[in-house]
């Protein structure tokens, strides 16, 4: 019997209308249009301002496109894994109030964190799911209202996150065609770096972590940045090597968004030119979870079936990793 892998077989985004731009950021913080595109390559940013609405919504509004393109209802869903570091609540998962919000009553789920690196992890968790031959529908959906937890009068955050949610469909298949492989990696030492210091278990919430600023996202950028320029180039050199791929048999980088100087030393160190690298930083800022299935919606119409992509992540805890995938079909 042939192998089943997992493949991709639809993607779907959704970002909010309201857009935050270098310029409004200005007005904000002390900073500038000029320093926030040299330094990270960000324009402007997505933010959901709706009253009442959350992660789920977006991460609901990504999944209801996606199955509108792929002509399927949402009872047809297996499994709904939602990797996020905002969820609507500490619980239950927001999978579970994604699946109420879609209509996917056959489905079960669960939210799944790795910070930047989550939207990865859950892709070789669901693609596991499939593999198994037991599943024939999952989806995976990375969603973020980054603004619940970024601090709008701190410039050294503020400028980076945006909201939004993307979402791709896993189905089997026997021709060779999906995720082929990955090598992920976490290092807990690295979690003083970027985090966010309230609301969990350690440190609940309480008057005091409130007034001093400790539900929002902290950051060291620098050693961030340090860490994950080396890691990100190297596990995505390591996946090539171990695949025995060459800088020309691959079509595309799809590469987390964080910082556009952290995305070009990963494509260096690949030997890829920029016109093999995903990259829409410019529109949405980093939305944690959703820049790497943005950047498939984004880049989707010029996807072949059989292009050799790789994705690749860096985040908070530290997380880190690859995933080597041969795209499953042509622009519709
Ligand atoms: O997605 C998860 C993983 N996260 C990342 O990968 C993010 C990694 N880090 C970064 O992308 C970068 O470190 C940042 C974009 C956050 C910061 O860029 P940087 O080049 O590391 O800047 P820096 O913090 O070293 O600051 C350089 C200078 C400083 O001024 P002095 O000390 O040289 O006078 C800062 O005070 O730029 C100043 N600065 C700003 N100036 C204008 C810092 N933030 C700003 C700002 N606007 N927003």
């Amino acid at each position: 019997m042939a192998e089943i892998k997992a493949a991709i077989t639809a993607v779907n985004g959704y970002v909010p209308d309201d857009i935050l731009t270098n310029f409004d950021l200005e007005k904000m913080v002390d900073t500038n249009d000029e320093w926030i595109r040299s330094r990270t390559g960000v324009v402007e940013r997505h933010i959901l301002r709706e009253e009442g609405k959350a992660t789920s919504d977006l991460g609901a509004r990504a999944i209801e496109g996606l199955l509108k393109k792929r002509g399927i209802s949402a009872e047809e869903i297996d499994l709904v894994i939602c990797s996020t570091v905002t969820p609507d609540l500490v619980f239950p998962a927001t999978s579970n109030i994604i699946c109420e919000k879609i209509g996917a009553v056959n489905a079960w789920g669960y939210d799944l964190a790795a910070a930047c690196s989550g939207f990865l992890f859950g892709l070789q968790t669901g693609a596991s799911f499939v593999e198994t031959g037991r599943y024939k529908k999952v989806i995976v959906v990375g969603a973020d209202k980054m603004s619940s937890i970024v601090d709008y009068t701190d410039r050294n955050t503020c400028i980076i996150f945006g909201d939004g949610a993307g979402a791709v469909l896993l189905e089997p298949s026997t021709d060779g065609l999906g995720i082929i492989d990955h090598i992920y990696h976490v290092d807990g030492t690295g979690r003083e770096f970027l985090h966010q210091k309230a609301g969990g278990s350690l440190l609940p919430a309480s008057h005091e972590t409130v007034d001093n600023k400790m539900h929002f996202v902290f950051q060291e950028g620098k050693t961030v940045f340090k860490f994950a320029v080396t890691r990100m180039a190297e596990v995505s050199a390591k996946i090539m090597e171990k695949n025995n791929l060459a800088s020309e048999d691959i079509a595309w980088l799809v590469p987390h968004q964080a910082n556009k100087r952290i995305i070009d030393a990963t494509a260096d160190r690949m030997g890829l030119p920029e016109d093999k690298v995903m990259l829409n930083i410019s529109k949405y800022g980093n939305t944690t979870n959703a820049t790497l299935p943005l950047c498939l919606w984004d880049y989707e119409n010029q996807l072949k079936k059989g292009d050799n992509l790789i994705l690749s992540a860096f985040g908070g805890g530290f997380t880190w990793g690859a995933l080597y995938l041969k795209w499953a079909y042509d622009p519709q």
